[in-house]
C-alpha cells in the first residue's frame, strides 16, 4: 500500500532513487495514475493545451488552475500534488505571487506549487519559501516564455547559455526551492546542472542523468494522436484503443446488439 509522499521524501531521493512525476489535471485519470508507483502529481499549466485545446500554457487562469488541482486532490492521492503557477499569477509581484501560491495550498489541497523561471522571479520564489508553501523552480524551456524564445526550442545550448542555466539553478536553490525542473536542454547541460545542486533535478527532454523524469499523461498514454515531440516515449496507444472502443460501441447500437439483457433493468 502506497504510502503518502512528501516534499521531504522527494528531497531524499536525491542521488539514491529516481523520481516520477507525471501530470494529472481530473479525477479519474488521478486515480489511475495514484494507483501506479509516481511520487509526484503535477497539476501542470499543460491543462491549458491538454485539457482546453489552447495552443499555448498562455491562456489558462489562475480560477481555472485551481478547479483543475481540485480535482485532483479530491480524490486524495498519495502522490505529491503540486500545482503549476499560471501565466501573470506571479510575474506581475510579489504579493502577487504569494497570494496566488497560497491560494493552490488553501483552496485546491496542494502541496507545493512550481514555477517558470530562475533570476528575474527570485523575489517571487523567496517569498512564497516564506510563506512556508514548498516551491519547485522550471529552468529551460520554459514554455509561458514561449514567445520571447520565438518558438518550442531547445534551450541552454552552447557555453553561455549552459552558464546562465547553472546559475539560475543555483539562485533557485538558494532561493529554497525543493526541487527544479529541467525542460528541453542537452543531456551534458543537464548532468552538470544536476551535478551541482544539493536539491533533485527532474527532466523533460534533458536527457538521462537527471534525478527524475515527468511526463504529460496524455504524451505517454499515446492519446494525442498527432503530437509526438522527440523527448516524449508511448507506454501505449490508447488514442486508438478508445477510439476502437466507441466504434464498437457505434457500431453495436446501430445493430441493436447494445444494450442486450444484461445492460437492461427487469420491470
Ligand atoms: O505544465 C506542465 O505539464 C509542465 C511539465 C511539462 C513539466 O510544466
Amino acid at each position: 500500500m502506497k504510502k503518502p509522499i512528501t516534499v521531504l521524501d522527494i528531497l531524499g531521493k536525491k542521488g539514491k532513487q529516481p523520481i516520477v512525476m507525471v501530470t494529472s489535471y481530473d479525477s479519474t485519470m488521478t486515480r489511475i495514475i495514484d494507483e501506479a508507483d509516481v511520487d509526484i502529481i503535477l497539476v501542470g499549466d499543460s491543462a491549458g493545451m491538454v485539457m482546453a485545446g489552447l495552443d499555448s500554457t498562455l491562456g489558462i487562469t489562475m480560477d481555472q488552475m485551481v478547479y483543475h488541482t481540485l480535482c485532483v486532490t479530491r480524490v486524495k492521492p498519495k502522490s505529491l500534488v503540486i500545482a503549476d503557477m499560471p501565466f501573470l499569477s506571479y510575474q506581475t509581484s510579489v504579493p502577487d505571487a504569494v497570494r496566488n501560491a497560497g491560494r493552490f495550498l488553501q483552496e485546491a489541497g496542494a502541496q507545493a506549487v512550481k514555477l517558470e523561471g530562475g533570476q528575474r522571479v527570485i523575489e517571487q520564489v523567496k517569498a512564497i519559501v516564506r510563506a512556508d508553501i514548498p516551491v519547485m523552480g522550471h529552468l529551460g524551456l520554459t514554455p509561458q516564455s514561449i514567445h520571447a524564445f520565438g518558438g518550442f526550442k531547445v534551450q541552454g545550448r552552447g557555453e553561455e547559455a549552459a552558464r546562465l542555466l547553472k546559475e539560475n539553478a543555483l539562485l533557485l536553490q538558494d532561493a529554497g526551492v525543493f526541487s527544479i525542473v529541467l525542460e528541453c536542454v542537452p543531456s551534458l547541460v543537464a548532468k552538470d546542472v544536476t551535478e551541482a545542486l544539493d536539491i533533485p533535478t527532474i527532466g523533460i527532454g534533458a536527457g538521462p542523468h537527471c534525478d527524475g523524469q515527468v511526463l504529460v499523461a496524455q504524451d505517454l498514454l499515446g492519446m494525442m494522436k498527432e503530437f509526438k515531440p522527440k523527448f516524449v516515449k508511448r507506454y501505449a496507444n490508447l488514442f486508438e484503443t478508445i477510439k476502437g472502443a466507441v466504434d464498437t460501441y457505434a457500431q453495436e447500437v446501430r445493430s441493436g446488439a447494445f444494450p442486450d439483457d444484461e445492460h437492461c433493468f427487469k420491470s
